[in-house]
């Protein structure tokens, strides 16, 4: 029996534009790490996965952080680009197609935080730096290291567009080498790519030029970047309104504005508990697993979720740019994202709301369910390092409890 239709006078269920991309509406599903690159290798259940959010009726899925060479890697099953996944990728991408939403893949470097395990190489990063959270020192960039850097970011990007991607995001928020360099926290250095916030800005620019350069006018690049760090110390949300407006300068399509750093305040950027016993169960490294056990909870501080928590940061980087500007951050019923659509953003990410039910979209245009019922443990943060990203919730047939 066809389903009423209640909700469709909304907005969010229009098409909206990235670059030359129409998107079927404005809904983007938000990178979120799936853990399910085995070896680095996209496997057939990563595939199944988006092919699941696409026939759920997001308009764009992001397959997350997809590492631009081997040593930006933080674990082993992830995946880095490279010429061998193509035609895997390729399949996911038609999977996706099929289904009418659109597919766009997250491209980073890990930086100081990159695993040397994973990628046997020293971490790289703008200055020298202890990582408590890898307990290694990393090497800082020589200018050499920038290009190459660079080159490989726009080398996965075309590889990408090859790939059947319709769409890259940028990595350069969450603490990642990009905003390694933008936070005073990483970037210690004394040459003209660190100390005044247009020199930190120098590189991360240089890099979004680069693959626009590559991949030519109109096709979309997304850039997710900070608001702020989340530390004292680190980016502040001045200095990100500038950072977004040079951005836009350097050829990103749109702005995906989100906040923390993953080395030092994982969590800040979801928001809701920490679910430590669980992230030390599924850590591989032995290291790393005692070091949380003893200090996990004085190093991941819980910050209390509250719904479009990143609201007020968003909408000053919103104002400060021309180019659309996807809100992230707690949005979990349609009258969250009516109430960021109104406020003048072009469309809206979203992560766990996701995880918990990737249908959330079609059931919400048909009117079945006005919210989702994710209750924020972050316990799905946890499953993607052990056995790929699910809501345990609902593996373990917890009941649920959606509200109309
Ligand atoms: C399991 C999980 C994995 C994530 N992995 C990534 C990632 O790979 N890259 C990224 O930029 N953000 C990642 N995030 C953060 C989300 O994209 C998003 O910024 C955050 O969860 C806030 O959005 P939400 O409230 O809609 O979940 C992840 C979040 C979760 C819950």
């Amino acid at each position: 029996m066809p389903q009423t239709i209640k909700n469709n006078k909304s907005k969010v269920f229009t098409p909206g534009k990235i670059g030359n991309l129409t998107l079927r509406n404005r809904t983007i599903r938000s990178g979120c790490f799936e853990g399910l690159s085995p070896d680095a290798t996209p496997g057939e259940a990563l595939i199944e996965y988006h092919r699941k959010i696409a026939a759920g009726g997001i308009g764009m899925t992001t397959v997350a952080y997809c590492a631009v060479s081997k040593d930006g890697v933080a674990f082993g099953h992830e995946m880095w680009m490279r010429e061998e996944i193509v035609p895997i990728l390729k399949r996911l991408t038609d999977a996706v197609h099929k289904e009418g939403a659109a597919a766009s893949i997250q491209l980073g470097h890990c930086g100081f935080f990159a695993n040397k395990r994973a990628s046997g190489r020293t971490p790289i990063g703008p200055s020298r730096k202890l990582c408590l959270f890898r307990y290694s020192i990393c090497r800082p960039m020589t200018e050499d290291d920038m290009q190459h850097v660079r080159e490989d970011f726009g080398k996965a990007a075309k590889t990408a567009v090859r790939a059947g991607f319709d769409a890259v995001e940028i990595h350069a928020g969450h603490g990642y080498l990009l905003s390694q360099f933008l936070s005073p926290w990483t970037n210690g250095r004394k040459d003209r790519y660190g100390g005044s916030l247009e020199n930190r800005l120098r590189f991360p620019a240089s890099v979004i030029k680069y693959v626009r350069e590559v991949v030519g006018p109109g096709y979309p690049i997304l850039v997710k970047m900070n608001t702020e760090d989340g530390f004292k110390g680190g980016l502040t949300i001045h200095e990100a309104v500038t950072a977004a407006q040079r951005f836009e300068a350097a050829g990103a399509s749109a702005l995906v504005p989100s906040c923390g750093f993953t080395a030092r305040t994982s969590f800040y950027m979801m928001r809701g508990q920490v679910p430590i016993r669980e992230y030390i169960k599924s850590e591989r490294n032995p290291l790393t697993k005692i070091g949380m056990a003893l200090f996990g909870r004085l190093i991941v501080k819980e910050v209390p979720f509250k719904e479009l928590f990143l609201f007020d940061h968003a909408k000053m980087i919103k104002d400060a740019v021309k180019i659309p500007v996807a809100y992230i951050g707690g949005v979990t019923s349609l009258a969250n994202m009516n109430q960021v659509l109104e406020a003048g953003f072009e469309f809206v990410q979203i992560g766990r709301a996701t995880v918990r039910d990737p249908d959330v979209i079609k059931k919400m245009q048909s009117g079945e369910i006005a919210g989702v019922d994710c209750d924020h443990c972050n316990r799905c943060v946890a499953e993607m390092a052990a056995t790929g990203i699910c809501c345990p919730s609902e593996t373990k047939g917890l009941k649920r409890k959606e509200y109309k």
